[in-house]
């Protein structure tokens, strides 16, 4: 069938050709094929009290739950960002009354440089969000977005003290994708995690990246990993542990950090994994998942690596001691 189109029409669809290929894009859900398969029980695991255990069965991490406040995003920046307008606890819901606020706006040269439409293989959007809407539709794991009277997306955990885009390319979310791999040491008995050191902030990391447009977020982690820990690994049996809006220090009233949390638990075929720092990383290493080691992580990460813990102590019926061995729960 032949639809004449108007030259607006297919001025657009050059558009959205260039910048995206397809119209509307979220990383999809990856369905896991199987649960972690059951450790040999061939180990003597220690048996573990509960006042030693590293995470609970019960512990909530409050930066993954929609109804929390964010802390990063209001209190943290990336240096070239301006000073963030104060955000009170009590005003940071858009639904709070707050006649004074006055946020300084900011995009960085970097994503205006890289707007899809002047440049080819540019990873941002335009700066007019009219244009944005045009070549493609703003859509969100958290659910229905709400819109400013000028049109541009409102973070949905609130103030942050700055409009704009900031460092992030795209108006609204902004998808990541964070692969979790584990492994018990079979020399030390303990859970042990692949991070990396980020070259941009120093922090340790899960070794993630964003999910270019259209990509399917099992390549993003396949990708991610071996750009960042230098090895090549199939997640296809990874489990989801979160996905939605992340505490990040970039994040801004209109443009915000979202991830996709995949878990994928080695097992004793860890061992054979040897990590390399890739392009975007200092280091790359195998962590003991202990108490000190996850307390200060980049953006969500500890809370991100606690659920995976907890969701994995549940599967594998065994428990992790703060020190990060593995064990059995005491009866
Ligand atoms: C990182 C991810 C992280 C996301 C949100 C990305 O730049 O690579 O690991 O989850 O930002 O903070």
């Amino acid at each position: 069938m032949f639809l004449p189109t108007s030259s607006a029409t297919t001025y657009t669809n050059k558009l959205i050709l260039r910048c995206y290929n397809k119209k509307a894009h979220m990383p999809e859900k990856i369905t896991p094929e199987k649960t972690i398969r059951e450790e040999k029980l061939t180990k003597d695991y220690p048996s573990i009290n509960k006042g030693e255990v590293l995470v609970p069965p019960d512990a909530k991490f409050e930066t993954l739950e929609k109804s929390q406040p964010h802390q990063k995003a209001r209190k943290e920046k990336p240096r070239i960002y301006p000073d963030r307008f104060p955000v009170p606890d009590d005003k940071v819901s858009w639904g709070a009354d707050y006649p004074d606020y006055d946020p300084p706006s900011f995009v960085a040269e970097l994503v205006l440089e890289n707007d899809c439409i002047r440049k080819q293989g540019g990873w941002a959007d335009p700066e007019s969000i009219e244009a944005t809407k045009e070549i493609r539709d703003i859509v969100s794991y958290e659910g229905v977005i709400r819109y400013d009277k000028e049109g541009y997306p409102l973070n949905p955990r609130g103030r942050t003290g700055i409009r704009g885009r900031g460092l992030l390319g795209k108006h609204g979310p902004n998808f990541a994708a964070d692969p979790i791999v584990t492994r018990v040491n079979v020399t030390t008995g303990q859970l042990e995690i692949l991070l990396i050191q980020r070259s941009d902030t120093g922090e340790m990391a899960i070794p993630g990246g964003m999910v270019d447009y259209g990509e399917k977020v099992s390549s993003t982690l396949r990708r991610e990993f071996k750009e960042e820990a230098g090895t090549e690994l199939d997640f296809g049996d990874a489990e989801l542990v979160y996905q939605g809006y992340v505490d990040d220090p970039r994040n801004t009233d209109n443009a915000w950090m979202e991830t996709s949390v995949y878990h994928l638990h080695l097992e004793e075929r860890g061992m054979d994994v040897f990590p390399e720092a890739g392009s975007d990383a200092v280091s790359a290493q195998w962590v003991v998942a202990n108490q000190e080691n996850l307390r200060n992580l980049y953006a969500s990460h500890s809370a991100s690596i606690g659920e995976t813990i907890k969701k994995w102590q549940e599967k594998a019926k065994k428990v992790v001691r703060k020190d990060g061995a593995v064990g059995i729960p005491a009866a």
